[in-house]
């Protein structure tokens, strides 16, 4: 374990970028900004890095990861793109849409990021700091969210920080993230597949496609062998305090993570109150949504109640990541 690194921490600036991409061409760690949220990136045609990265974040090695790049011709040299992949590509990225597909003949992403399957997960980010970091260094970086396995994903530097400082090499902050879930993940396969809820609502990717997106079925132990979407381990995105969802009430000693309105019996006299979007706004309520269960998450209470989101626009997202912050652990 490379736990007793000396993370180094720097404001995201043209110095900081150019050591982003030195310490990926040396093989190390670096968390950065990304739209969504923070990711971990390692340089993805390196085994050793990528070995390294998934032993700083604890992660099953079966999980597969994204590789990122800056552009569509980085893109199609990992990846075939058929018609309705490319017309995804072009209507969403760069941006919060992550696309699996049949790797290219010479794909150079390292097999141990794609967990051997003869796909790969791509995304152009829209971040600007992320976009010079792959411009800057050049090859595919593979990021996973920048916290440790089955933690709630990291929307500031300082959520990295707090997850693995003294496992990684550098964190680069560019200031809180815009849209606080990770992206949307297509499966392109003869019918396009919602592998993940996320950052693109579902109803802009149908427009794209003209046909409504299914989902695959669901994968309930996270322990099944080999899933559609690997990484969507059903207890994920976790708080350690327990969470209860659709809360109509608060009961005593709970905390509330509210939306809308946060007029419910008992919410006067809640541990504390957060309310993801007074206003109802779910573009809003998601970028709080991780930031806020951190923060409840450490103020001692029985359970973080959570009152019910609605389903549409990124409100899928958000119930996801809730449902799976929910789910009983061992
Ligand atoms: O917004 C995001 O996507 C962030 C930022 C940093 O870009 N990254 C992120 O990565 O959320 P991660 O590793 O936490 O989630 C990657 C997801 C996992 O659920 C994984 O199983 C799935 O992508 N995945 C990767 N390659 C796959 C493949 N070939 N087939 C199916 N699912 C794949
Ligand atoms: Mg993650």
């Amino acid at each position: 374990m490379d736990v007793g690194l000396k993370t180094q921490i720097l404001p995201a600036n043209e110095a900081a970028i150019a050591a982003a991409a030195r310490c990926l061409a040396d093989g190390g760690l670096v968390g950065f900004p990304t739209e969504t949220v923070y990711g971990l990136g390692a340089d993805a045609t390196n085994p050793e890095a990528v070995a390294r990265l998934y032993r700083a974040k604890g992660r099953p090695s079966f999980n597969p990861l994204i590789a990122h790049v800056s552009d569509l011709a980085a893109a199609r040299r990992i990846a075939r793109f058929d018609a309705q992949a490319l017309a995804l590509a072009e209507a969403f990225w760069p941006g919060p849409l992550t696309l699996v597909l049949p790797k290219t003949g010479d794909c150079a992403v390292a097999d141990l990021a794609t967990a051997g399957l003869d796909t790969v997960a791509i995304r152009i980010p829209a971040h600007p700091v992320a976009r010079e970091i792959l411009r800057a260094f050049g090859p595919p970086v593979v990021a996973p969210s920048a916290n440790l396995s089955g933690h709630v994903s990291p929307t500031t530097a300082a959520h990295v920080q707090s997850d693995l400082a003294g496992r990684i090499d550098l964190i680069v902050d560019g200031g809180p993230v815009a849209i606080g879930v990770e992206s949307t993940i297509i499966g392109c396969f003869e019918a396009p597949i919602l592998l993940r809820p996320g950052g693109l609502p579902r109803e802009a990717i149908e427009r794209v496609i003209g046909c409504r997106l299914v989902r695959p079925p669901e994968d309930k132990s996270g322990d099944s062998g080999a899933p559609l979407a690997p990484g969507m381990l059903a207890s994920h995105y976790a708080p350690r305090t327990p969470v209860r969802l659709n809360a109509g009430q608060v009961a005593a000693g709970e905390a509330l993570l509210a939306f809308g309105p946060a007029d419910i019996p008992g919410a006067g006299a809640s541990r504390a109150v957060l309310n993801l979007s007074p206003l109802g706004d779910l573009t809003e309520a998601a970028a709080n949504l991780f930031g806020y269960l951190r923060a409840l998450d450490l103020k001692g209470a029985n359970a973080i109640a959570v009152m019910p989101v609605p389903h549409h626009g990124l409100g899928e997202a958000i119930n996801d990541r809730l449902r799976r912050a929910a789910m009983a652990r061992e």
